[in-house]
């Protein structure tokens, strides 16, 4: 098992996945010799990662750290600014590098921040969460939310290349697993119903199968993602869940102190989804129950206020994926196969709210 390395091709890049990694990124960052190196950090990925990092990777003892403060609530254009500027005051060129440690916040935003300062410059990610490793540091979206809306700013530019250390999962507290958890089930869900059959009993404790679901899932989104980069069709299959999903947390990022993490959300919209997806797109009854069952096994999830309804129907239709007058969500046909493009009205949406707060009610 030692020294095992996967390798991904993606559109323009690598990705490479194993404890082993960095003996590779050693040898990567030779192209960087001359490069002002600059390691984006927020202070969990600071105090959990990025001293090993620095122990394996010599060249990475020049590099300036650039620390943000953890949460979704920096994942803002006002922190880019403040990056911007410390790139400037670093005099950083068009030549510099920028290494992004840590979660789906820091790969986000750093790789926009990257993208971006004087038209782009050269950007590794290092997720350091099983979320980002999973999903939000593959596929090249990079963004920044604003007003509390998702992702509302970004343009789709890969990384140079990523390098995912399952190890570092070893500091996550089962909270964050979860939530990148729920990206792994949404994987297996569209896409790979043996898949489904492993992460439906609950995986997450045995740190011996996280290499196998790091390289399941990516291999999952990646390929998806080789075939349509901009999400003109077949990437849409990745939405599943995160219609309602990013709405609800976005309602929860906006009203209340205790935000629902990503992957949560992602959780209440999954159990939403897959009820739409038995009312209208084939997904058998006790398909739909193996789906709630799994999932509420897992998450402890909040109930929706009614009022909340109509609110939550407007962030939809302000998602940008969604025309103003219809929303588009992406259904199971069954466990394991999803199709996209799917016009959806209110009432369905209230119904399958109702459902979900049924389904919690009972559990
Ligand atoms: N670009 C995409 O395709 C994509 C896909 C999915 C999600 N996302 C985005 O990713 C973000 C969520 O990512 P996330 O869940 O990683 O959140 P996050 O970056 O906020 O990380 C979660 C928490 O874990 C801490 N942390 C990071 N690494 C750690 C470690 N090894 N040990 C201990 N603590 C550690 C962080 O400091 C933070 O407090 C959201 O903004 C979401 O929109 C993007
Ligand atoms: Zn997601």
């Amino acid at each position: 098992m030692a020294h095992q390395i996967k390798t991904f091709k993606t559109n323009n890049s690598e990705i490479y996945v194993g404890n082993d990694v960095f003996v590779l990124l050693n040898e990567y960052l030779f192209s960087y010799e001359k490069s002002k190196i600059f390691l984006l950090v927020d202070e969990n990925s600071l105090n959990f990662c990025a001293t090993q990092l620095i122990f394996k990777v010599k060249l990475l003892e020049k590099a300036e750290i650039i620390e943000i403060e953890s949460g979704e609530e920096n994942k803002t254009i006002d922190i880019c600014y403040e990056l911007w500027k410390t790139l400037a005051d670093y005099k950083a060129d068009r030549n510099a590098l920028l290494i992004n440690l840590g979660g789906g916040v820091i790969t986000d935003l750093g790789g926009f921040v990257a993208s971006t300062y004087k038209r782009g410059i050269d950007f590794i990610n290092i997720p350091t969460t099983l979320l980002a490793q999973i999903d939000a540091s593959v596929g090249g979206k990079v963004g920044v939310d604003l007003n509390g809306l998702k992702n509302m700013v970004g343009v789709f530019n890969e990384p140079n290349a990523v390098f995912v250390c399952p190890d570092f999962l070893k500091t996550l507290d089962k909270r964050q697993m979860l939530s990148g958890y729920a990206e792994a089930l949404k994987h297996a869900l569209i896409a790979d119903v043996n898949y489904w059959n492993e992460l439906k009993n609950g995986m997450l404790s045995d740190a011996t199968f996280w290499m196998k679901m790091i390289t399941t899932s990516i291999e999952i989104k990646n390929n998806i993602v080789l075939n349509d980069p901009k999400e003109n069709g077949e990437r849409k299959l990745l939405n599943f869940g995160h219609t309602i999903g990013h709405a609800v947390e976005t309602h929860y990022l906006i009203n209340d102190e205790l935000p629902l993490l990503h992957g949560e959300a992602v959780a209440v919209g999954m159990i939403c989804e897959s009820y739409i997806s038995q009312q209208i797109n084939g997904l058998t009854n006790d398909e739909l129950e193996e789906i709630t069952s799994a999932i509420t096994s897992f998450y402890k999830l909040p109930l929706i206020q009614t009022e909340s309804y109509i609110e939550l129907i407007e962030l939809m239709k302000n998602d940008k994926k969604n025309k103003k007058t219809s929303l588009n969500f992406t259904l199971l046909n069954t466990i394991g196969s999803a199709t996209i493009n799917h016009e959806v009205d209110n009432n369905m949406i209230v119904s399958s709210l109702d459902f979900y707060n049924s389904v919690i009610k009972n559990n």
